[in-house]
């Protein structure tokens, strides 16, 4: 590896401890019955802390606890103040994450490690799917944003008695203004116990946060016998050594990098599993694709290799695959996006390769663009991702950069998700929460003030806030009450009023999951053909009414999805989310209705939500431009659209991709006269004259 891999000057990414046996026992863990989970159990980091923790949260309105990724503070801390009594009474224990499939698999190994069903002591809850039993859970795993929306029902969240934030470092939007919200709780229930978890908190800057309230709150603290100071801890990890190799030259496709990497370390390295972090399901695939190719074809030198893929909306069954260890003989290599980094922790893991990139959110307030970009990743998450090598026994981590590039370019710590995300859900729900004064509320990190004026803006055009700001009664209450983007609630009771309610709702549901189609390299072909099948000239939520009938009609037939190149997956899935959202519409007085085979009053309600994502084609372009009305951004047809080379004069997108271009997903044809009856204050003067030339 030589020519190609360089050692970092700066080697030590962990510490070596000498608990060999540890290591080796964990290895194998899952293969042990019930008592040496008890074993495991007591072996990991944080069981030294257990009395202090226990100690701590008693005396304390706040704790915060700082540990090393896989010390089991996010499974043991819960089950300890079960132990301890803290869920007696009918009360709850909470404990956040910000990622869904972190919330399942934690849940999982938490009830597998106290011996119950899944959905009965041990719970979880995620968007559209609630696996708890309000008679008998006592400890619930849920994702940070369904807490926020617990409070729409429950605003000091009564029946928990302890709430742990965990992960509290990766500082989601979601985690933030929780955090925010939280303070303002304890205020009212000073019982109500907090622990902020994470891996690499600046814990102090946590503790200020906490600390500011309690000094205005002394008297009623005292009375509660709580101490005014929130609580540091630190749990020492168990680490080993991990030595750093990075790239002796930039390094031009991480994709095709990284599975040489993978290959290589096959080759030459003693045995261990490899994890390699990219950024999201397409890179994933590829790589994945990629590396069975070379499997296939060069036979001896990767056999024994078995290729994992790892991200959000993966498969139940799969994501069990990840955590499994490896048959004997083989090599297990996970490729997955940052949930890896501090989320969950996987086993047998010896071997790491960074691509230094990931997935990130980010908003401009001054084209009211928002889109995921893959970034570079900072210097804290680099570290993160390295230590993961070191789980077992000594490791390596392989950085698809330069040496020269983390040092100098890389920065310290990543931007609060808060500061580059568009603000229309975060202020529909502070307000729908009662908080009027959004600017002046006690953020961790406040965002800017553009992107809040942009959401204010966006709010009102919606017609969900009035001219004092207030949420709009029904509609503003409505709208906050379907835990959808604002934009997609709206297009729901606008569909409710157009009576195409029913549709609508199927393609809201088919927005909210990641694809409903299978593609893949290799497949390119037969799989845009078969999207032909169903493809309608109006576009592709149409298109997605056409697959959504067509499994319907075969009976929900896996076969049918399998012919079709549709996911079986996510077919069901939006059967699933389309049952929830009825409920909730009915609960919030829509009128469920059909409106039968007419496509353009189903076009008219899409635009009702979406009209600020107009867009319309370049008179002279002849390579597919368009420019976004408001902000006059070039955009073009994402290929996976079936109006991808049609390109209609006007039309509608519903998400934004960046890569060589910017691309427009799920887009739909537009009359450009809907978009002034839908927001005739959006569109102003000169944009309606310029709308109706
Ligand atoms: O939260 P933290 O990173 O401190 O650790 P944890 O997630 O509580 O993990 C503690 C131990 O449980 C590790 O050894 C994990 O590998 C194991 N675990 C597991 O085997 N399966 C899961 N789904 C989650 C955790
Ligand atoms: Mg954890």
């Amino acid at each position: 590896m030589s020519q190609f891999w360089k050692p970092g000057t700066e080697r030590a990414e962990g510490r070596v401890v000498d608990d060999e046996e540890g290591g080796v026992l964990f290895l194998c863990g899952s293969r042990y019955g019930h008592a040496s989970i008890e074993k495991q159990r007591q072996r990991l980091p944080v069981f030294k802390y257990r009395t202090a923790i226990l100690y701590l949260v008693e005396t304390h309105a706040t704790t915060v606890i700082v540990g090393e990724t896989g010390s089991g503070k996010t499974t043991q801390i819960p089950q300890y103040l079960n132990e301890a009594g803290w869920a007696a009474g009918g009360r709850l224990i909470a404990c956040t994450q910000p990622r869904r499939l972190a919330v399942q698999a934690v849940a999982s190994r938490v009830a597998q490690e106290m011996g119950v069903q899944l959905g009965e002591q041990v719970g979880y809850t995620i968007r559209f799917e609630d696996v708890t039993n309000p008679d008998v859970t006592v400890l619930k795993f849920l994702t940070d944003g369904v807490l926020l929306r617990e409070m729409m029902d429950d605003p000091l969240l009564t029946k928990y008695s302890v709430i742990m934030v965990d992960e509290a470092h990766e500082r989601s939007i979601s985690t933030d203004i929780l955090l925010g919200l939280l303070k303002k709780i304890q205020r009212r229930r000073p019982e109500l116990r907090l622990i902020i978890s994470s891996a690499t908190i600046e814990a102090k800057s946590m503790s200020n946060f906490f600390c500011m309230r309690k000094k205005r709150q002394e008297p009623e603290n005292k009375e509660h016998g709580l101490q005014v100071e929130p609580a540091i801890l630190s749990v020492e990890g168990r680490g080993f050594n991990v030595q750093i190799n990075y790239a002796e030259e930039p390094v031009q496709d991480y994709v095709q990098a990284a599975v040489s990497t993978v290959l290589l370390i096959h080759e030459r390295e003693p045995a261990g599993d490899i994890l390699v972090f990219l950024t999201g399901q397409d890179d994933i695939d590829a790589a994945v694709q990629l590396l069975n190719d070379e499997i296939q074809n060069t036979g001896k030198h990767s056999s024994g290799l078995i290729v994992l893929p790892l991200y959000s909306g993966l498969p139940r069954a799969e994501q069990e695959l990840v955590f499994s260890p490896a048959p004997r003989g083989k090599r297990k290599v996970v490729i997955s996006t940052n949930i890896a980094e501090t989320s969950l922790t996987l086993e047998g893991i010896v071997y790491v390769v960074d691509s230094g990139f990931s997935k990130q959110r980010f908003y401009n307030p001054i084209s009211d663009i928002e889109n995921l970009v893959v970034s570079p990743i900072s210097k804290a998450s680099a570290r993160q991702r390295a230590g993961r090598a070191g789980r077992v026994r000594p490791g390596k981590c392989y950085r698809l950069y330069t040496e020269e590039y983390f040092l100098n370019h890389m920065s310290n710590e990543g931007i609060p998700e808060i500061q580059r995300s568009n603000m229309v859900s975060c202020v529909i729900q502070l307000k729908a929460l009662g908080i009027d004064n959004i600017l002046g509320f006690d953020w961790p990190a406040s965002p800017s003030a553009e992107a809040m004026i942009r959401a204010l803006e966006v709010l009102y055009s919606l017609g969900v806030l009035d001219d004092d700001a207030r949420l709009t009664s029904p509609t503003g209450f409505q709208v906050a009450e379907i835990p959808l983007d604002p934009m997609v609630s709206k297009m729901i009771i606008a569909s409710s009023q157009l009576g195409c309610s029913e549709e609508i709702i199927t393609i809201a549901a088919v927005l909210s999951v990641q694809s409903i189609w299978i593609s893949g390299r290799g497949i390119q072909k037969e799989s845009d053909e078969a999207k032909l099948r169903f493809a309608a000239a109006e576009g592709d939520h149409i298109t997605f009414l056409n697959v959504y009938k067509g499994f319907h009609q075969s009976g929900k037939s896996s076969q049918w999805c399998h012919k079709n190149y549709v996911n079986y997956h996510a077919m069901r899935k939006v059967v699933e989310v389309r049952e929830q959202l009825k409920r909730i519409a009915k609960r919030i007085g829509l009128v469920l209705k059909s409106g039968e085979n007419d496509m353009q009053v189903v076009r008219i309600a899409v635009t009702a939500g979406f009209f600020a994502n107009a867009c319309h084609l370049e008179a002279y372009s002849h390579n597919g431009m368009y420019k976004t009305l408001r902000g006059s951004q070039e955009v073009y047809i994402h290929p996976s659209s079936v109006l991808f080379r049609v390109n209609p004069k006007w039309v509608i997108y519903n998400s934004l991709v960046s890569t060589d271009r910017q691309y427009i997903r799920n887009v739909i044809t537009i009359d450009p006269s809907w978009l002034l009856e839908a927001a005739p204050h959006f569109y102003q003067l000169q944009q309606s004259n310029h709308l109706l030339r």
